[in-house]
């Protein structure tokens, strides 16, 4: 990208952003982070620095029209107000030019350290799999969160193992002891996904040290690594490409979980099953990361990449978002993920559906907040029903949850289901074309993304219901 086409960049979304052009837009969000202008996709560079917490992202401003990928960055100081800075890693030299892809950030030194995959491609007759692309991990700082240093290309393809196609990528690092370590994603020749585990002690040199898959292929290849402690759980996050779709699992074309890790990710490991980090429609490439607090949250991208549904914003010139910050605990041997406590400020009036006065606002909705608490001794067969907005419903029977849109409302989105032991809560983010339902405290979750003109939620289940509240957002 050269400076003029960053000048154009910043025209667009100087217009976009103009009052103008959101007020016929009934599907741009509220409280969740969208792109200015353009696609967004994986949440990037995650990090709370000097009190301030920064998300970058994977930002294409001329989408639809060139897809190459740079890092947007937005920073809040409460995980619920964001405001857009600028773009600061643009693809702009030999190693990224092709696109400035996913990574993430250490804080080390007062300063942002940034590590990612700059992706280029050579001209030719190449299948891009095994030939003809490099995958460079190149580092970047930032002394101020706003500005960031002189690139420096760490490592490129030659310094990966040799049984790995030319994918690898996304890298994922963390300090332990006086040692630093990187997870990157790789698919394997032979169409094997595996993460490759790197060590350094200063940052700039890292050397191979392991590798982490599966005995059986599972996906031909693992984007987005990840891997974290919580509570007395090692679990290894990633997003398997290629994994065959069943019932109740793995529903979407590309899937996104975690592995619980036994032993030690340096050395003799063992993985469990992938468990999904959400049940919906909507949502992949998420990365954690710990902040002063010393909280796990996670951000997802809401979208999947290759999918065959629609996202009407698209006429409104912007398409995606991001997930709400979910902070990741453990308890009773499970893991939650929950959006985090800030959110409830957002909450701003409390509404009553059997009031009549009420009833107005609640069918003029276009964001909200929803938890409901159920009574969980009376076991019945009987079908529980929650209108979430009109043409997206969630229906509980028979130990079985499903989200089902329709055609208007899905674009292309139809069925998610889940086994589900017993149903005790519910807590629903709506915000004009995203929904976040959380089960149970988020032991399981549903992202969808929906097109309705109406959202007016519905209870439909009063006689099972202990409680419930409905808050404006
Ligand atoms: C995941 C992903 C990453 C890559 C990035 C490119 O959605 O494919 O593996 O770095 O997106 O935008």
């Amino acid at each position: 990208m050269n400076n003029e086409k960053v000048k154009l960049m910043k025209e667009k979304e100087m217009e976009l952003n103009s009052n103008m052009s959101r007020e016929s837009d009934i599907y741009r969000m509220k409280y969740h982070i969208t792109p200015p202008v353009g696609w967004m996709n994986d949440p990037n560079g995650l990090c709370q620095f000097r009190g301030q917490y920064h998300v970058f992202f994977q930002y294409a401003p001329f989408y639809p029209s060139d897809n190459v990928k740079a890092w947007g960055h937005y920073v809040s100081e409460d995980l619920i107000n964001w405001k857009y800075i600028d773009a600061p890693i643009l693809p702009d030299t030999k190693w990224d030019k092709d696109g400035a892809y996913s990574g993430s950030a250490l804080i080390e030194d007062d300063k942002i350290h940034l590590f990612y995959t700059g992706n280029t491609k050579e001209e030719g007759d190449y299948d891009y799999i095994t030939a003809g692309r490099g995958a460079n991990t190149i580092s970047v700082t930032s002394k101020d969160g706003v500005t960031v240093g002189e690139k420096q290309c760490l490592m490129t393809n030659k310094e990966y193992p040799d049984d790995y196609t030319c994918h690898v990528r996304d890298p994922k690092v963390w300090k332990e002891a006086d040692q630093y370590y990187m997870v990157q994603g790789g698919r394997k020749k032979g169409d094997k996904g595996a993460v490759i585990v790197f060590a350094s002690d200063n940052l700039t040199d890292w050397k191979v040290i392991n590798e982490i898959t599966t005995d059986e292929p599972f996906g031909y290849m693992w984007e987005c690594p990840d891997y974290f402690e919580i509570g007395d759980k090692k679990l290894l996050g990633c997003c398997p490409q290629g994994v065959e779709s069943q019932e109740f699992k793995y529903q979407n074309i590309h899937q996104s979980g975690y592995f619980e890790l036994t032993g030690d990710i340096k050395n003799q490991y063992e993985l469990g099953e992938l468990r999904e980090w959400d049940m919906g429609f909507d949502f992949y490439a998420p990365q954690t990361f710990l902040d002063e607090k010393g909280r796990r949250i996670l951000i997802g991208w809401a979208g999947v990449p290759g999918v065959k549904y629609g996202n009407p914003e698209e006429q409104f010139g912007w398409i995606h978002s991001l997930t709400l910050p979910r902070e990741i605990t453990c308890k009773d041997n499970k893991v939650f993920s929950y959006p985090v406590e800030e959110v409830k400020h957002l909450r701003k009036q409390l509404l009553d559906i059997d009031n009549r006065e009420d009833l107005e606002k609640i069918n003029s909705l276009r964001s909200y907040e929803l938890e409901i608490c159920f009574f969980t001794e009376k076991k019945s067969a009987k079908k529980l029903e929650i209108v979430v907005a009109d043409g997206v419903k969630l229906v509980y029977k028979n130990n079985e949850m499903s989200l089902c849109l329709n055609k208007k409302s899905g674009a292309g989105r139809t069925i998610r289901r889940l086994k589900l032991d017993e149903l005790r809560e519910l807590s629903v983010f709506v915000d004009h074309s995203i929904a976040e339902i959380y089960v149970n405290h988020g032991e399981y979750v549903f992202t969808t993304r929906f097109y309705s003109d109406a959202i007016k939620p519905e209870l439909n289940c009063m006689d099972d219901i202990k409680g419930y509240e409905l808050w404006t957002i």
